[in-house]
């Protein structure tokens, strides 16, 4: 398969590029900055963009998807409550055919009610509910620290050698694993629900 981590915009976020090699179909994840670099990148790759996947709704990550549907004809992907216009709506569990990749949709709301993580290929996208090092903050519209302890439990269950890629360079590296961030993240630590949403409003 291919995948690109493509660095973009004013606020250190991640846009993600999914191919298939052999069929050149693509999906764009979180396209809201440098439209014209994310295009031509897949063009340079022979690439045909059937998709954007948003992780959630949150404008540094949407604000490109109107662009590119025109530009493509890609189908807007996105959570079922997400509130972006969207041809396909999507819920936990659900997978999206990118050629022969399956990208798996988990749900996980926290940082806010339409986040999802996408699971392909031993890799997965955590948007702004994981980075690496951190958790994505629960103080904003829509967020809920019990809703994040949930949806970072969730992920915990995922094996330790899947690769996380954020949607911000926030870390200290550009990607890690579910190992790395279980060992590393302080976000992560063993705590009860209570005790995390008391971590949640520490400064
Ligand atoms: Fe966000």
């Amino acid at each position: 398969m291919i995948f690109k981590q493509v660095p973009v915009g004013a606020v250190q976020n991640f846009s993600y590029i999914i191919g298939d090699e052999s069929t050149k179909k693509a999906a764009l994840v979180d396209p809201a900055w440098e439209v014209d670099k994310l295009l031509q990148m897949c063009s340079d790759m022979g690439l045909t963009v059937l998709y954007v996947i948003n992780t959630h709704s949150h404008h540094d990550h949407v604000g490109g998807n109107d662009a590119v549907s025109r530009r493509t004809g890609a189908k807007v992907v996105a959570h079922v409550s997400s509130p972006v216009r969207k041809d396909i709506p999507v819920k936990d569990g659900d997978a999206i055919k990118v050629g022969e990749v399956s990208v798996e949709v988990i749900h996980t709301p926290g940082h806010c009610p339409d986040h999802t993580c996408l699971l392909f290929d031993g890799k997965l996208l955590t948007g702004d509910t994981l980075f690496v090092g951190e958790c994505g903050r629960t103080d904003l519209a829509g967020g809920s620290a019990v809703e994040m302890y949930e949806s970072l439990n969730k992920l915990l269950k995922l094996d330790d050698y899947i690769e996380v890629y954020p949607g911000h360079d926030y870390g200290s590296k550009k990607s890690s694993t579910i190992g790395y961030e279980r060992q590393n993240n302080y976000t992560l630590k063993k705590r009860t629900r209570e005790e995390f949403i008391q971590f949640m409003k520490e400064p």
